[in-house]
C-alpha cells in the first residue's frame, strides 16, 4: 500500500486529483473527507496543507506527495523529487510597490522584505551580495507593503493578478517552479515497485497530452 499526500485546497488540488484519475485510479472524494482509498490500486490519498507535505513524506507518514518544487526546496529535508509533473507552473518573484524606483538588486540593500520563502530568498540574495531584513509571514504576503510592514515582497506569482491587485510590480525572478511527485527515502521494495507503476502511468498521461 502507498500513501499519497496531495494539497487539500489550493492551486495544485484540482490538477493533482485529475492526474490521479487520468492514471486510471478510481476513488471517491468529498471536500470534507481528508483521507480516501482507491478502489483499483493499492493507494490511499491524504488531503493536507501543501506546506506540511514535504515533512510528512520525509517522516514516512506519507510515502508520496504532490507539491510545488518551491515548497519542497524551501522545506529542505530528505523527501526526494521523483518526477516533474508539468502543471502548476509558477515563479517565486521579488516585487516592489508600483511607484517605487527600482533599477536592480542593489536597490534592495537594507530593505525589509516580507516572504513565505526565507530560505530560497535568503540564498538568492546572499549569492548576489545583497543584505536585507527578511520577515517571514505565512500568507497574504502581498499586503505587507501597503500596511507598512515591508518595503518589498517575495512570493509566488502565477497569473500576476495578486500583484496587480495589490499595487505591486514584479522586478526579479528568484525561482521557477512546477508541481513534482516526491517520495520518502525508505520505500519498501514492494512500495518502490508500485511507485514505478505509478510513474509509468504518469509519464504516459503526459505523453498523450503532447
Ligand atoms: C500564491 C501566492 C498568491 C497567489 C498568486 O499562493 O501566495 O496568493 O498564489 O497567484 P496569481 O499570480 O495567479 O495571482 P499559493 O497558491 O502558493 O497558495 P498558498 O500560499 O496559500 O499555499
Ligand atoms: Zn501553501
Ligand atoms: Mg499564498
Amino acid at each position: 500500500m502507498l500513501r499519497l499526500a496531495i494539497q487539500k485546497s489550493g492551486r495544485l488540488s484540482e490538477d493533482s486529483l485529475t492526474l490521479i484519475r487520468e492514471c486510471g485510479i478510481s476513488f471517491v472524494s468529498s471536500s470534507y473527507k481528508l483521507k480516501t482509498e482507491a478502489t483499483n490500486f493499492p493507494l490511499e490519498i491524504l488531503f493536507l496543507r501543501d506546506d506540511d507535505i514535504p515533512g510528512y513524506v520525509q517522516d514516512g507518514v506519507a510515502d508520496l506527495g504532490i507539491v510545488g518544487q518551491n515548497v519542497l526546496v524551501e522545506a529542505g529535508g530528505s523527501a526526494l523529487e521523483v518526477e516533474a509533473l508539468g502543471f502548476s507552473k509558477c515563479r517565486l518573484s521579488l516585487a516592489v510597490p508600483r511607484a517605487a524606483a527600482y533599477q536592480g538588486l542593489a536597490d534592495l540593500q537594507n530593505l525589509n522584505i516580507a516572504t513565505s520563502y526565507p530560505k530560497l530568498l535568503g540564498s538568492y540574495l546572499a549569492e548576489r551580495g545583497v543584505q536585507a531584513q527578511l520577515h517571514t509571514i505565512s500568507g497574504s504576503v502581498e499586503i505587507a507593503p501597503s500596511i507598512g510592514l515591508a518595503d518589498a515582497i517575495c512570493d509566488i506569482v502565477s497569473s500576476g493578478s495578486t500583484l496587480l491587485g495589490n499595487g505591486l510590480r514584479e522586478v526579479e525572478t528568484v525561482f521557477r517552479s512546477e508541481a513534482v511527485l516526491i517520495a520518502q527515502p525508505n520505500l519498501s521494495p514492494l512500495q518502490a515497485e508500485l511507485l514505478e507503476q505509478l510513474r509509468f502511468r504518469m509519464q504516459a498521461v503526459r505523453r498523450a497530452k503532447r
